[in-house]
């Protein structure tokens, strides 16, 4: 037994910023940035932070599937832009949401939808919840260096939430780390120590873009590739892939190196820019609002990042 989603849910911030008004403060240009990157505009908070994010999606996706906060028995967030180190973006959301079960964060970056979904299947085999939220909630304009060109055009905030219930929609997955900080770092605020002899980082997102990419079309390709062979599937038996929105042409390629026609590939990068964990739960919950999803659909999710680690899986709609 692992478990089906029922419910997604998803919110962004109202503000919007396009790629001309990035321009105006970073030499870059709307074309760059379209042709590059494939981002249009981003939403970014200005009053709100991670957790607000977070709640609101999570409401939206109990309210998806008729859920009340009280039967929830597991809540998993992730975050690399969280309010605070503890209590986790979890915690919170429990309070807010007013619901009773134990929470608790994961850290996996991009990739951490899926290690979430693989650390609640964990639970539903053991038979220890029967309902679970799971909730990737990013303020990544916090984290991004906005005087740094190559990455500030690149993210945005968002959240994106799923309602798991007892069900055999979780049919596998595929969890890689290579860990290492040289190609993509988030340092934390050091502290002031007087003891301290180690030199303080800028607390921005550090990003090798060239590495960064090539790292992101091998994992795609070799996750996609192993969880079909092992579960005897063709890329003719996968009705989507949501991959993780980090790049355009990061998709493009790894559908040119699988064979998959490209429109097998969801994309709205164009809307929100890489909002790392939330950016496959955004995506699900704008595919199954719009009646894209029909049960028994498989779905592969593939989703790369910081660690620096990979993690993709097959779900039963
Ligand atoms: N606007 C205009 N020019 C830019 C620019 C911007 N925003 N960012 C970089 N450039 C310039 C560079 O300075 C360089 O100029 P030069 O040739 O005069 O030196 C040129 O564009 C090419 O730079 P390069 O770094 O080779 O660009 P790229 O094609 O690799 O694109 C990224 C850069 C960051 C968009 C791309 O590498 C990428 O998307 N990497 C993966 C990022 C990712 O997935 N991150 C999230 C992981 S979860």
């Amino acid at each position: 037994m692992s478990f089906s989603i029922i419910g997604t849910g998803m919110y962004v911030p109202p503000k919007i910023v396009t790629n001309d008004e990035l321009s105006k403060f970073v030499d870059t240009s709307d074309e760059w940035i379209r042709q590059r990157v494939g981002v249009e505009r981003r939403h970014i908070c200005t009053d709100e932070t991670a957790t607000d994010l977070a709640c609101k999606a999570a409401i939206n996706a109990l309210e998806n599937c008729g859920c009340a906060p009280g039967e929830l028995d597991l809540i998993i967030a992730a975050t690399v832009s969280g309010d605070m180190a503890s209590p986790s973006v979890s915690c919170m959301v429990q309070r807010r949401i007013g619901a009773e079960c134990f929470a608790f964060d994961i850290n996996a970056a991009c990739a951490a939808f899926v290690f979430m979904l693989d650390t609640a299947a964990g639970f539903f085999k053991r038979g220890r919840v029967k309902k679970a939220l799971i909730v990737g909630a990013e303020q990544m304009s916090k984290i991004v260096n906005w005087e740094d060109r190559g990455t500030c055009v690149i993210f945005g905030d968002g959240a994106g939430a799923a309602v798991l219930e007892a069900g055999d929609g979780y049919v596998d997955s595929v969890l890689t780390t290579k860990g290492g900080d040289e190609v993509i770092r988030i340092p934390h605020f050091i502290g002031k120590s007087p003891f301290s002899t180690i030199r303080p980082q800028e607390p921005y997102i550090f990003m090798e873009g060239q590495e960064t990419f090539k790292y992101a079309v091998n994992a795609m390709c070799s996750d996609i590739r192993k969880l079909l062979e092992d579960n005897n599937l063709t890329a003719d038996d996968i009705a989507l892939i949501v991959p993780h929105q980090a790049n355009k042409r990061i998709i493009d390629l790894a559908a040119a190196r699988l064979k998959i026609p490209t429109e097998k590939f969801y994309v709205n990068i164009q809307e929100y820019g890489n909002t790392s964990s939330a950016s496959i739960p955004i995506a699900l919950d704008e595919l199954n609002r719009s009646g894209r999803l029909k049960r028994g659909d498989l779905i592969v999710l593939t989703a790369f990042g910081g660690g620096l680690s990979n993690a993709s899986c097959i779900i039963k709609w």
